[in-house]
């Protein structure tokens, strides 16, 4: 995930990780500004010790009404590990707080990793089907979306207090 964002010229852009757990994948984002999410407090407190580079907050990221976090100076690229065929109809709501995210001009693109060999989320904007991640077991697979509005490298106005 991290040479995906690096490459497409957002290697400057914070990270917002959704479902973020102990911080297995948050540790491959050192260097990036980094603000993780998840549900348990349990697991953020772990993914505290691993990654003190970062900053974690509990939020449920298919709540209605979801926002993100005060963040950053920079574009931020969102990721996200949620199991999203374990969400039921909390999938829906994940869907409609993505999209409007992706209508945040300080949003410049958006990863999934998922275990499906077919597009997981229903989203507007360009898709693409990155990386067979061959080292997981089960290999998985990691989808792109690209709102059009995200322009690599553009900084934005600090909102962060
Ligand atoms: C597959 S695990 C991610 C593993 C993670 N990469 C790690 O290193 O631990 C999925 C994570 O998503 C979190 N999660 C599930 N639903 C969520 C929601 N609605 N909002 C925020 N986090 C959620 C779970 O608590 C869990 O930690």
């Amino acid at each position: 995930m991290r040479r995906i964002i690096d490459e497409q010229g957002f290697a400057k852009s914070a990270i917002i990780e959704f479902g973020c757990g102990t911080g297995s994948v948050t540790r491959s984002f050192d260097g990036h500004e980094v603000i993780g999410l998840d549900l348990d407090e349990r697991l953020l407190a772990k993914a505290r010790r691993n990654c003190p580079f970062a900053r974690f907050e509990t939020a449920d990221v298919c709540a209605d009404g979801f926002e993100l976090p005060k963040f950053t100076s920079q574009r931020a690229y969102l990721v996200s590990c949620i199991p999203v065929v374990n969400l039921g109809e909390r999938r829906v709501v994940f869907e409609r707080n993505l999209q409007r995210l992706f209508e945040d001009s300080r949003v410049s693109g958006f990863l999934q990793f998922t275990y499906l060999p077919k597009r997981p989320l229903n989203l507007q904007g360009k898709v693409q089907r990155r990386n067979l991640v061959l080292r997981n077991l089960p290999p998985a697979f990691i989808y792109c979306w690209e709102p059009s509005q995200g322009t690599p490298g553009e900084a934005l106005t600090a909102e962060a207090s």
